[in-house]
Protein backbone atom coordinates (compact mmCIF):
# COMPACT_ATOMS: atom_id res chain seq x y z
CA UNK A 1 0.00 0.00 0.00
CA UNK A 2 1.35 3.92 -0.36
CA UNK A 3 2.82 5.23 2.09
CA UNK A 4 1.77 8.68 3.12
CA UNK A 5 3.57 11.62 4.34
CA UNK A 6 2.87 15.04 5.97
CA UNK A 7 5.28 17.63 5.21
CA UNK A 8 4.77 20.57 7.20
CA UNK A 9 6.34 23.67 4.97
CA UNK A 10 6.36 21.78 2.49
CA UNK A 11 6.48 25.62 0.38
CA UNK A 12 9.92 25.86 2.39
CA UNK A 13 12.87 25.36 -0.17
CA UNK A 14 14.19 21.67 2.25
CA UNK A 15 10.37 21.02 2.60
CA UNK A 16 9.85 21.27 -1.64
CA UNK A 17 13.51 18.83 -1.93
CA UNK A 18 11.70 16.35 0.54
CA UNK A 19 8.32 16.31 -1.35
CA UNK A 20 10.37 15.55 -4.49
CA UNK A 21 12.61 13.01 -3.26
CA UNK A 22 9.28 11.39 -1.05
CA UNK A 23 7.34 11.22 -4.21
CA UNK A 24 9.81 10.30 -6.57
CA UNK A 25 9.73 7.40 -3.71
CA UNK A 26 6.15 6.38 -3.93
CA UNK A 27 4.65 8.23 -1.15
CA UNK A 28 1.36 10.20 -1.30
CA UNK A 29 1.85 13.75 0.07
CA UNK A 30 -0.45 16.05 2.34
CA UNK A 31 1.65 19.30 1.14
CA UNK A 32 0.83 21.76 4.03
CA UNK A 33 2.46 25.42 3.10
CA UNK A 34 1.51 29.07 5.51
CA UNK A 35 1.46 31.85 2.99
CA UNK A 36 3.24 30.66 -0.23
CA UNK A 37 0.48 28.32 -2.02
CA UNK A 38 2.02 28.50 -5.56
CA UNK A 39 5.10 26.41 -4.40
CA UNK A 40 3.04 23.40 -3.47
CA UNK A 41 0.17 23.94 -6.05
CA UNK A 42 3.01 23.66 -9.22
CA UNK A 43 4.21 20.65 -6.58
CA UNK A 44 1.01 18.82 -6.84
CA UNK A 45 0.20 19.49 -10.66
CA UNK A 46 3.89 18.20 -11.39
CA UNK A 47 3.65 15.42 -8.98
CA UNK A 48 -0.03 14.06 -9.93
CA UNK A 49 1.19 13.95 -13.79
CA UNK A 50 4.62 12.12 -13.00
CA UNK A 51 2.79 9.95 -10.33
CA UNK A 52 -0.48 9.21 -10.97
CA UNK A 53 -1.00 6.55 -8.80
CA UNK A 54 0.12 8.26 -5.55
CA UNK A 55 -2.43 11.01 -3.74
CA UNK A 56 -1.22 14.56 -3.78
CA UNK A 57 -2.90 17.17 -1.58
CA UNK A 58 -2.28 20.83 -0.29
CA UNK A 59 -3.41 22.37 3.09
CA UNK A 60 -2.69 25.44 4.64
CA UNK A 61 -2.53 26.38 8.33
CA UNK A 62 -0.47 28.38 10.45
CA UNK A 63 1.60 27.08 13.03
CA UNK A 64 1.27 30.16 15.30
CA UNK A 65 -2.50 29.00 15.46
CA UNK A 66 -3.34 26.57 17.67
CA UNK A 67 -6.65 26.56 17.73
CA UNK A 68 -7.75 24.83 14.68
CA UNK A 69 -5.18 21.97 14.82
CA UNK A 70 -8.61 18.82 15.88
CA UNK A 71 -9.94 20.25 12.20
CA UNK A 72 -7.09 20.05 10.34
CA UNK A 73 -6.06 16.12 11.88
CA UNK A 74 -9.20 15.63 10.54
CA UNK A 75 -8.87 16.28 7.35
CA UNK A 76 -5.69 13.86 6.78
CA UNK A 77 -6.66 10.03 6.30
CA UNK A 78 -3.75 7.76 6.28
CA UNK A 79 -0.70 9.11 8.00
CA UNK A 80 2.97 7.66 7.73
CA UNK A 81 5.22 10.03 8.64
CA UNK A 82 5.42 13.52 9.70
CA UNK A 83 8.44 15.81 8.71
CA UNK A 84 8.39 19.18 10.46
CA UNK A 85 10.31 21.70 8.05
CA UNK A 86 8.42 24.76 8.89
CA UNK A 87 10.30 27.65 10.43
CA UNK A 88 11.80 30.77 10.62
CA UNK A 89 14.13 32.48 12.91
CA UNK A 90 14.88 36.30 14.07
CA UNK A 91 18.16 37.91 13.98
CA UNK A 92 19.21 40.18 17.26
CA UNK A 93 20.83 40.55 20.76
CA UNK A 94 18.62 38.25 22.91
CA UNK A 95 17.70 41.65 24.95
CA UNK A 96 15.90 43.16 22.31
CA UNK A 97 13.65 40.04 21.54
CA UNK A 98 10.17 40.92 22.20
CA UNK A 99 7.50 38.64 24.26
CA UNK A 100 5.73 38.01 21.25
CA UNK A 101 8.50 36.76 18.70
CA UNK A 102 10.00 34.73 21.45
CA UNK A 103 5.21 33.05 21.11
CA UNK A 104 5.55 33.09 17.99
CA UNK A 105 9.25 31.06 17.68
CA UNK A 106 7.81 28.31 20.58
CA UNK A 107 4.34 28.13 18.86
CA UNK A 108 5.95 27.31 15.29
CA UNK A 109 8.67 24.95 16.06
CA UNK A 110 7.30 23.64 19.19
CA UNK A 111 4.18 23.98 20.85
CA UNK A 112 2.15 23.46 17.38
CA UNK A 113 4.31 20.32 16.43
CA UNK A 114 3.71 18.78 19.64
CA UNK A 115 0.04 19.53 19.64
CA UNK A 116 -0.32 18.07 16.29
CA UNK A 117 1.85 14.80 16.99
CA UNK A 118 -0.81 13.92 20.07
CA UNK A 119 -3.20 14.55 17.31
CA UNK A 120 -1.74 12.14 14.55
CA UNK A 121 -0.36 9.61 17.14
CA UNK A 122 -3.07 7.49 16.60
CA UNK A 123 -3.12 7.29 12.69
CA UNK A 124 0.75 7.02 13.08
CA UNK A 125 0.25 3.86 15.14
CA UNK A 126 -1.55 2.61 12.61
CA UNK A 127 1.21 2.23 10.29
CA UNK A 128 3.48 -0.20 9.66
CA UNK A 129 6.27 1.80 11.01
CA UNK A 130 5.67 5.33 11.77
CA UNK A 131 8.13 7.95 11.80
CA UNK A 132 8.52 11.84 12.47
CA UNK A 133 11.34 13.79 11.41
CA UNK A 134 11.78 17.87 12.62
CA UNK A 135 14.09 19.81 10.86
CA UNK A 136 16.24 21.07 13.96
CA UNK A 137 19.40 22.95 13.47
CA UNK A 138 22.93 22.92 14.51
CA UNK A 139 22.18 26.39 16.60
CA UNK A 140 20.69 23.51 18.95
CA UNK A 141 23.10 22.23 19.71
CA UNK A 142 25.73 24.61 19.82
CA UNK A 143 23.88 28.20 20.39
CA UNK A 144 23.99 31.05 18.50
CA UNK A 145 24.38 34.45 19.37
CA UNK A 146 22.17 37.02 17.44
CA UNK A 147 19.42 33.95 17.05
CA UNK A 148 19.70 32.87 21.51
CA UNK A 149 15.71 32.62 21.22
CA UNK A 150 15.78 30.53 17.67
CA UNK A 151 18.72 28.15 19.19
CA UNK A 152 16.58 27.38 22.60
CA UNK A 153 13.45 26.43 20.15
CA UNK A 154 15.56 24.16 17.97
CA UNK A 155 17.58 22.68 20.96
CA UNK A 156 13.68 22.13 22.56
CA UNK A 157 12.70 20.09 19.14
CA UNK A 158 15.92 17.74 20.05
CA UNK A 159 14.70 17.36 23.96
CA UNK A 160 11.21 16.36 22.54
CA UNK A 161 12.56 13.91 20.08
CA UNK A 162 15.06 12.36 22.79
CA UNK A 163 11.41 12.19 25.23
CA UNK A 164 8.83 11.25 23.06
CA UNK A 165 10.86 8.89 20.72
CA UNK A 166 11.00 6.65 23.80
CA UNK A 167 7.03 7.08 24.73
CA UNK A 168 5.99 5.59 21.58
CA UNK A 169 8.91 3.20 20.60
CA UNK A 170 6.67 0.35 21.25
CA UNK A 171 3.74 1.80 18.84
CA UNK A 172 6.33 1.50 16.32
CA UNK A 173 6.93 5.10 16.07
CA UNK A 174 10.51 6.34 15.08
CA UNK A 175 10.91 10.50 16.61
CA UNK A 176 14.10 12.05 14.90
CA UNK A 177 15.88 15.63 14.28
CA UNK A 178 17.81 16.43 11.46
CA UNK A 179 19.66 19.33 12.19
CA UNK A 180 21.15 21.17 9.32
CA UNK A 181 24.20 23.95 9.79
CA UNK A 182 23.77 26.53 6.90
CA UNK A 183 21.62 25.35 3.69
CA UNK A 184 21.31 27.53 0.71
CA UNK A 185 17.68 28.74 1.14
CA UNK A 186 15.43 31.67 1.46
CA UNK A 187 16.25 31.91 5.29
CA UNK A 188 19.78 32.89 4.47
CA UNK A 189 19.57 35.16 1.66
CA UNK A 190 19.43 38.10 4.10
CA UNK A 191 23.15 37.05 4.17
CA UNK A 192 25.23 39.73 1.99
CA UNK A 193 28.10 38.35 0.00
CA UNK A 194 30.78 39.09 2.40
CA UNK A 195 28.68 36.95 5.31
CA UNK A 196 28.52 34.32 3.06
CA UNK A 197 32.10 34.12 1.84
CA UNK A 198 32.70 34.56 5.45
CA UNK A 199 30.07 32.06 6.33
CA UNK A 200 31.74 29.27 3.96
CA UNK A 201 35.11 29.99 4.91
CA UNK A 202 34.42 28.49 8.95
CA UNK A 203 32.13 25.74 7.30
CA UNK A 204 35.24 22.62 6.66
CA UNK A 205 33.44 21.52 3.84
CA UNK A 206 33.48 24.89 2.25
CA UNK A 207 29.99 25.51 1.35
CA UNK A 208 26.00 25.72 2.26
CA UNK A 209 24.06 22.77 2.20
CA UNK A 210 21.84 22.05 -1.13
CA UNK A 211 18.50 21.60 0.88
CA UNK A 212 18.11 18.14 -0.94
CA UNK A 213 21.40 17.20 1.12
CA UNK A 214 19.27 17.33 3.76
CA UNK A 215 16.10 15.62 2.28
CA UNK A 216 18.17 12.45 2.01
CA UNK A 217 19.09 12.35 5.42
CA UNK A 218 14.96 12.69 6.30
CA UNK A 219 14.00 10.22 4.04
CA UNK A 220 17.02 7.85 5.22
CA UNK A 221 14.72 8.13 8.50
CA UNK A 222 11.57 7.24 6.57
CA UNK A 223 12.91 3.74 5.58
CA UNK A 224 11.81 0.48 7.14
CA UNK A 225 15.74 -0.34 8.05
CA UNK A 226 15.88 2.84 10.13
CA UNK A 227 13.49 1.32 12.65
CA UNK A 228 16.06 1.36 15.39
CA UNK A 229 17.22 4.80 14.95
CA UNK A 230 15.20 6.51 17.35
CA UNK A 231 15.53 10.05 19.93
CA UNK A 232 18.43 11.07 18.08
CA UNK A 233 19.56 14.31 16.36
CA UNK A 234 21.86 13.62 13.13
CA UNK A 235 23.87 16.87 12.68
CA UNK A 236 24.23 17.54 9.11
CA UNK A 237 26.72 20.50 9.13
CA UNK A 238 29.45 19.94 6.42
CA UNK A 239 31.77 19.24 9.79
CA UNK A 240 30.61 22.62 10.63
CA UNK A 241 30.14 23.59 14.68
CA UNK A 242 28.44 20.16 16.69
N1 LIG B 1 18.21 27.37 5.81
C1 LIG B 1 19.06 27.07 6.78
O1 LIG B 1 20.25 27.44 6.76
C2 LIG B 1 18.59 26.24 7.94
C3 LIG B 1 19.56 25.78 8.83
C4 LIG B 1 19.16 25.01 9.92
C5 LIG B 1 17.82 24.74 10.09
N2 LIG B 1 16.88 25.21 9.22
C6 LIG B 1 15.48 24.88 9.49
O2 LIG B 1 14.93 24.25 8.36
C7 LIG B 1 13.51 24.46 8.33
C8 LIG B 1 13.11 24.89 6.92
O3 LIG B 1 13.80 26.07 6.59
P1 LIG B 1 14.09 26.53 5.07
O4 LIG B 1 15.51 26.92 5.03
O5 LIG B 1 13.53 25.54 4.10
O6 LIG B 1 13.24 27.87 5.06
P2 LIG B 1 12.22 28.51 4.02
O7 LIG B 1 12.54 28.13 2.62
O8 LIG B 1 12.19 29.96 4.38
O9 LIG B 1 10.83 27.82 4.43
C9 LIG B 1 10.19 28.14 5.64
C10 LIG B 1 8.90 27.34 5.72
O10 LIG B 1 8.25 27.64 6.96
C11 LIG B 1 6.89 27.97 6.69
N3 LIG B 1 6.38 28.89 7.70
C12 LIG B 1 6.88 30.10 8.05
N4 LIG B 1 6.10 30.66 9.00
C13 LIG B 1 5.09 29.78 9.24
C14 LIG B 1 3.95 29.78 10.10
N5 LIG B 1 3.67 30.81 10.91
N6 LIG B 1 3.13 28.71 10.07
C15 LIG B 1 3.38 27.66 9.25
N7 LIG B 1 4.44 27.59 8.42
C16 LIG B 1 5.28 28.65 8.41
C17 LIG B 1 6.93 28.61 5.32
O11 LIG B 1 5.63 28.61 4.74
P3 LIG B 1 5.20 29.72 3.61
O12 LIG B 1 6.43 29.99 2.79
O13 LIG B 1 4.11 29.04 2.84
O14 LIG B 1 4.72 30.91 4.34
C18 LIG B 1 7.90 27.67 4.61
O15 LIG B 1 7.24 26.49 4.21
C19 LIG B 1 13.22 25.50 9.43
O16 LIG B 1 12.74 24.85 10.58
C20 LIG B 1 14.58 26.08 9.73
O17 LIG B 1 14.66 26.54 11.05
C21 LIG B 1 17.24 25.94 8.15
Amino acid sequence: MTRSALIIGASGDIGQAVARRLAAAGWSLYLHYFQHAAPVEQLQVTFSQQYPRQDFFTLAYDLTDETQLDQISRQLFQVDAVIFAAGTTTYGLFQATTAEQLEHLWQMHIKTPMLLCQRLSAKLAQSAYGRIVFVGSVYGGSGSPLEVAYSTVKGAQSAFANAYAREVASLGITVNVVAPGAVDTKMNQLFDADAKTQLRSEIPISRLAKPDEVAFWIQSLLKKDAGYLTGQTLYVTGGWRK
